[in-house]
Order: C-alpha cells, then structure tokens, then sequence
C-alpha cells in the first residue's frame, strides 16, 4: 500500500489530485491514519517492530507529499510567468526612506554637545502661567514683553493668566523650585510669539535654554562653555563674539554673535543684514532676584543662563538662508539632508 500511495502522490496531475491523496492517505480517516490506530490492538512485541515502520512510513509518505506540492507550486508559477511579460531582473522602484526632519537633526547635534559640557535634560509646558513665563523671571507687568503685541496669551475663564510661553526661561524657574544648586541643566522646546512669517520670524520657533547654578560661577564660565559649544557645533574656526545686552532676568547680559558663513561680510547678505554677524543667542548671570524667587540664596549661590535660537544656528549649520524651509516640507528641500 505504501508504494501504490508513493506512485499515486508523485504522479498527481494538479494540487487537487495531489491533496485528495493526502487526505485519502494521511488525513485524519485515512488509509495509514487507520491503520496505526490498530497498532493499540497489537501485543508490545508487534509494537516495537511496527510502531517505528509506521512512523517511518508515514514520515517517507508526507516528505513525497511536501516535494510533489513544492514541484506543482514552481510549475504553476513558471507556467504564469511564461504567460506574463515580467522582467525579474529588471531593478525594482526605490523605496524612499523617512529622515530626521532638519530641525531634529539640528537639535540632536546640539543637546549632544551640550550633554558632554555636562548638562542634563529638563521640559516644561507650552501653555505657561504667566508667573512662570514673567514674574518669576523678574519681568515687570508693564514690561513691553508682556504686552498682547508679544505674547500670545490664552482666553480669559479657567485659562486665565495663561500664555503660550514666549521663551523657554519658563523650565529655568520651574527646575529650580524644584531642585537646589548645583545644578545644569538644558531644556529644548518650542516657544511661541505675535510674529509675522517672513525669511527670519515665525510664530513658532524652538529655543534651548541652558542654566548652571552653583558656587562662583562667572561670566567666564559663560563665555568658555558658549565659545565651547559653537566650535563644537561650528567646528574649530567658528568666531563668537560677546556683546553686552540687557534681560530683566540676567545681570551683566550679554547677546551672542556667531561669524556668518553666508558672506564675507562686505557685500550685503539677507542672513547677516551685510554685517558680518548673527545674533544666537541671549545669556547672562542669573539675576539675584530670580535666585531669591525660588528660594535659593544669591549670597551662597551664582548661575549664567542662556536661550539660544534654535533656527537660527541650524540655518548657519546646514545653510539654510530663510526659515520658512523649516515648516514648509518642500521634498525637494528635505532630501538634501
Ligand atoms: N529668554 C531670552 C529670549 O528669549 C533669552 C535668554 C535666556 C536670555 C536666558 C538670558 C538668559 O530672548
């Protein structure tokens, strides 16, 4: 019986002929099923001798099954493709992989640098009470940056009091009252303001904001880690210039420059206005004031501060002359990078 099941599988004309053979032989009812059912009937003598024939010859007969439907199943396919004019050796269509957006990349390279200078990630919200994106900060009511021209502020009712968070100094006084000096911490994010869209404003745009609390820390400090951190991000030759400036939140301030690589400096250029410098990025010495506002005693402690804009260095860093390429995902844009 086995010989005649072998003949039948091997010579089975289509899938159909090949699968009721199956079914006939090894199927649940049929003809070798039954047969090693009737194996309990036999004395444990018989068994050892046709247990293991049996298992031997089910196991040839499913082996003859498997490659009989493998040689069914590759001429069906030959049969179909010899019907059909497909070239299998033509190259297939590229797949388009995804990529960091620019930004992200930008923003990567930038928190890594700054983690080896020591600093360590810290978020707050967008949607800020205003004690957090102002007072704290030591920003008077009427100071103009308060003002409905500036700051995008949130209706009245229960979100009274609320603004979409105009810098990201906001994280420096939420950190602090929760933890004591020292501390160094980095908080990227995004930051919103009453801004017209043209080649350099959004109303939307991410800052990292930066802040080093501890015993002593000087203007220094601040002018090494910074000038540390654009020629890591730069490279060696980047030129980083330091210009006072004024903050309610820091004092002495200071804005940042960084040598524009778009222009020599002479002939007018839109990134740089034709002077030869772009601005990245406003720091300076934690007020005295904003130290007391969390409980943190000006006397024993000092820190710098900085909020770097994010767009702006990435521009410089990847050669971007109008910020809009950043929101506009233009492929054409996005797959240089
Ligand atoms: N928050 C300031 C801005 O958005 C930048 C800044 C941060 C300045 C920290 C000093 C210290 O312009």
């Amino acid at each position: 019986a086995e010989a005649e099941y072998r003949d039948i599988i091997s010579n089975a004309a289509s899938s159909d002929a090949l699968e009721a053979a199956r079914v006939n032989c090894l199927g649940r009812k049929g003809v070798l099923t039954e047969l090693l059912k009737n194996l309990k009937d036999f004395t444990i003598e018989e068994k050892k001798e046709a247990g293991p024939l049996g298992n031997k010859i089910k196991k040839d007969l499913e082996d003859a099954f498997y490659s009989k439907k493998n040689a069914l199943e590759s001429a069906a396919l030959n049969e179909e493709l010899a019907k059909t004019n497909i070239d299998l050796t033509l190259p297939g269509w590229p797949v388009a992989n995804g990529h960091k957006h620019p930004l992200t990349i930008a923003m990567d390279r930038m928190t890594a640098i700054l983690s080896k200078l020591g600093f360590v990630w810290a978020e707050g919200p967008q949607i800020e009470e205003e004690k957090y994106n102002f007072d704290f900060l030591n920003i008077p009511l009427h100071h103009p940056a308060r003002d409905v021209q500036d700051t995008l502020i949130i209706g009245g009712g229960a979100k009274k009091g609320m603004v979409l968070r105009s810098h990201t100094s906001n994280v420096q006084v939420r950190y602090m009252e929760k933890n004591k000096p020292p501390l160094r911490i980095m908080s990227p994010g995004k930051v919103f303001r009453r801004d017209d869209i043209d080649a350099s404003h959004s109303p939307v745009f991410h800052q990292i904001e930066g802040l080093y609390v501890d015993k002593n820390v000087s203007l220094a400090d601040l002018k090494s880690d910074l000038t540390a951190f654009m020629k890591g991000l730069f490279g060696n030759k980047a030129e980083v210039r330091f210009r006072p400036s004024f903050f309610p939140f820091t004092e002495p301030s200071v804005e940042v420059d960084v040598k524009c690589v778009f222009c020599d400096g002479k002939s007018p250029c839109s990134f740089c206005k034709g002077t030869g410098w772009k601005e990245m990025l406003g720091a300076g010495i934690v007020h005295p004031n904003v130290l007391r506002n969390v409980g943190i005693d000006p006397e024993i402690y000092s820190g710098y501060a900085f909020g770097m804009g994010v767009e702006r260095l990435a521009m410089l860093m990847l050669g971007i002359k109008d910020i809009r390429a950043f929101y506009e995902n233009d492929l054409r844009i996005w797959k240089q990078f």
